[in-house]
């Protein structure tokens, strides 16, 4: 099992949810966060005064899947997410070692999906 925990911009949510959907994947986490990647967020001006923004908002996301979903799911959040410019976001896939629903004690794969 595996998390895979994306970084994506907030107005590619819906195309990335609708990917998903097309590939089978309907359990995820969404919030709200922020970040900054490479370049170390941008600067603005704001009343005449320059102001260094270096957290800029995100969309994150979690889905815990089981191996044979890692790839669909990375296709499909690359599928909806990507523009080609920066910013596009970042994906991080991380080792699960169990996942329990508290309604019926099922763990592991039997639980995830
Ligand atoms: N190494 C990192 N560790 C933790 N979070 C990161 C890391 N890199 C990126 N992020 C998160 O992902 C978000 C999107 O990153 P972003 O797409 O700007 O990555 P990048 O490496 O700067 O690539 P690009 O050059 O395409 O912009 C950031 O705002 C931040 O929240
Ligand atoms: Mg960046």
């Amino acid at each position: 099992m595996k998390l895979i925990i994306a970084l994506i911009q907030p107005h590619k949510l819906e195309d990335v949810k609708k990917a998903l959907f097309d590939t089978e994947i309907h359990k995820m986490t969404v919030s709200t966060s922020l970040g900054c990647g490479q370049q170390k967020g941008f600067t603005e001006t704001y009343r005449g005064v320059i102001t260094e923004v270096n957290l800029l908002k995100k969309t994150r996301l979690e889905i815990a899947v089981n191996e044979e979903f890692v790839k669909p799911t990375i296709e499909a959040i690359i599928k909806g997410a990507k523009t080609g410019n920066i910013g596009d976001g970042k994906i991080f896939v991380i080792q699960l070692d169990d996942c329990i629903r508290i309604r019926t004690g099922e763990n592991g794969k039997e639980a995830i999906g």
